[in-house]
């Protein structure tokens, strides 16, 4: 492999890692394929809202909100592993290009605003955005969520934000870990009393290009998308979506114990301890090429890696977790496992599209089953 590859790779891990901090994971609510009208009438028929996301390059899963009074459309993130909601301000100068090349937020032309001015900022791994909060009306399809303090945001680190298909994101966790005096975005839709149950489901799909990818359901769970029963595991701690995993194991070999974890649509890889990231890389079969793991793209040579979660293990195969970059002349593979500082796991899109995931707000918890696919 010439060397030139290897540096464009590790430019790759480098972005996705930088991506998968910056928490970008989206669902959209695909206003444009179903009318506003059948998605009201299913709403109201199952107290449950559906909403599609779109997919790009199982990087990021996004979907449609509308801020302000008449509504303003964005594309974000709904993120699990935040609880605050931001989009690009108006107001933002014309030298942040990351800023000025997504729709923006017009406070001035929203009779539902209302002015809040706090400043804020929110800092991701090799990111950060920052600006002042707001207070308006969010739409998701024709449901109304009023009095929503959210950041207009002036300030985007560019390498991180430029390259996006989503504006903002609309953060799904406890208020917890949201900003103080603030009421996260779940609060204030579960407060409208327009779904039965306080929770959400997501279903992720894996394939290529700019597809649908699956789907959101606030209110309801929908059970053509998994197989078998729901295994419910109580929360560890009231923020993020975070509970404890029994372990992790490649074959018969193990490679972590009992350890913390949290499910995160914003962020597309898996991020793990460094203290076991070689253990785990030389188990699945990846070697090393100038300080960065690499794998083969016929991988079929490759282990799965399974997660021990409730009364279960849910394995993730090559086909899920390799990532693969495509050049002029070659592709370059690596395993989507990311070392990070901390002990423990966030679980991202690449183990949400293999398992259909339940937040459950009230009963503090969270459902897995195994994700139907395409291919079932
Ligand atoms: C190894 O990767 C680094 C960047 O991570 C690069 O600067 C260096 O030139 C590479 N060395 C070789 C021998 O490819
Ligand atoms: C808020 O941020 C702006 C710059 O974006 C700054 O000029 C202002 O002083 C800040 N206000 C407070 C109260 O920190
Ligand atoms: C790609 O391959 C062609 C010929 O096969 C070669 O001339 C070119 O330098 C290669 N490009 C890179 C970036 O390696």
């Amino acid at each position: 492999m010439p060397q030139t590859w290897l540096l464009v790779l590790c430019e790759l891990l480098i972005f996705l890692y930088t991506f998968a901090k910056a928490r970008m994971l989206r669902v959209p609510l695909e206003v444009q394929r179903k009318p506003a009208s059948q998605l009201s009438q299913s709403f109201l028929a199952t107290q449950s809202l559906q909403l599609m996301l779109d997919n790009r390059d199982n990087v990021e899963y996004y979907g449609r909100i509308a801020m302000g009074t008449p509504p303003q459309l964005f594309r974000v993130i709904f993120d699990t592993g935040s609880a605050n909601t931001w989009l690009p301000s108006s107001n933002c100068p014309d030298s942040n290009i990351a800023c000025q090349q997504h729709s923006r937020y017009k406070a001035h032309k929203s009779k539902s605003y209302v002015k809040n001015g706090r400043n804020f900022s929110l800092a991701y791994g090799n990111g950060h955005v920052s600006g002042y909060l707001s207070q308006d009306t969010l739409r998701i399809a024709d449901v109304v969520v009023p009095d929503l303090i959210f950041g207009e945001t002036l300030s985007h680190h560019q390498a991180t934000f430029i390259p996006t298909s989503f504006d903002g994101i609309v953060g799904l966790g406890f208020r917890q870990i949201a900003w103080k005096n603030s009421t996260p975005f779940l609060e204030l839709f579960c407060q409208q009393h327009l779904v039965k149950r306080c929770l959400f489901s997501v279903y992720l799909r894996r394939m290529a290009g700019e597809l649908y990818g699956g789907e959101i359901t606030f209110g309801g769970i929908d059970h053509s998308r998994y197989k078998g029963a729901l295994d419910y595991v109580p929360l560890s701690k009231v923020g993020y979506w975070q509970f404890v995993m029994s372990g992790v194991s490649v074959g018969n070999k193990k490679i972590d114990g009992r350890v913390n974890a949290i499910l995160d649509t914003g962020t597309s890889l898996v991020l793990m301890p460094r203290r076991i990231f070689e253990q785990l890389q030389q188990a699945i079969g990846a070697t090393i090429k100038n300080k960065t793991y690499i794998v083969s793209c016929h991988w079929d040579y490759l282990q799965d890696v399974q997660f021990h979660i409730g009364d279960r293990k849910y394995a993730l195969t090559a086909a899920d977790y390799v990532v693969s970059l495509e050049t002029a002349n070659e592709t370059i593979c690596a395993s989507g496992f990311v070392p990070i500082e901390s002990d423990f796991w966030v679980l991202g899109d690449i183990f949400l599209t293999r398992v259909y995931s339940v937040y459950d707000v009230e009963a503090e918890r969270i459902g897995f089953a195994e994700a139907v696919q395409d291919e079932d």
